[in-house]
């Protein structure tokens, strides 16, 4: 039985995120997306949010279970016993920072490999921050979201964007 997780910040979950977790599910029995901290970013959604977004939007893969974790991504691989971390790989400009993590979690977790996904060419420019730019200047977010989620994301930034 293969179990892998696909970690991030999903903050929220792009189109380019959801290729990335279905053609994962197509590939391993089980897929846990984990919603993770990272110390270098600072949320616009509270991870209870982002879990439900992806919960929403991988609701047809039988496969995917979405969790969140506050901690080391490398001992969370070793609680669930999976064997893999999945991850999409954009550009060349992805490749250092995944490959610095990918060898720290290496050491964190010998047993652990992590497998990279090249993104759909469609994708390749796509990312959270884009999206949160867009939607909080009154953009249409159509193409980059899921379309349950997105009313709930436009209103969301929409109402919390500071008045200058
Ligand atoms: O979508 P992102 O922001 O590129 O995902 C990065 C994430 C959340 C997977 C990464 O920051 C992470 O693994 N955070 C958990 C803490 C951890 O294990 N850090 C790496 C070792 S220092």
């Amino acid at each position: 039985m293969s179990r892998v997780i696909c970690p991030g910040s999903f903050d929220p979950v792009t189109v380019g995120h959801i290729d990335i977790i279905s053609r994962a599910s197509k590939m391993f029995d089980e897929v846990i997306v984990a919603v993770l901290v990272n110390v270098s970013k600072k949320p616009s959604f509270s991870i209870a949010e982002r879990m439900n977004f992806l919960r929403k939007v991988t609701a047809s893969l039988e496969n995917v279970e979405v969790v969140g974790f506050d901690g080391l991504l490398a001992d969370y691989a070793k609680q669930c016993k999976a064997t893999a971390i999945v991850k999409g790989l954009r550009a060349v400009s992805d490749f250092e920072y995944e490959f610095q993590m990918s060898l720290t979690n290496k050491k964190l977790n010998p047993d652990l490999e992590t497998i990279f996904l090249t993104t759909s060419s469609e994708y390749m420019y796509l990312s959270s921050s884009i999206v949160k730019q867009i939607a909080q200047f009154g953009g249409d977010i159509t193409p980059f979201v899921a379309p349950c989620i997105k009313d709930e994301i436009v209103e969301r930034l929409c109402k919390n964007r500071n008045i200058i």
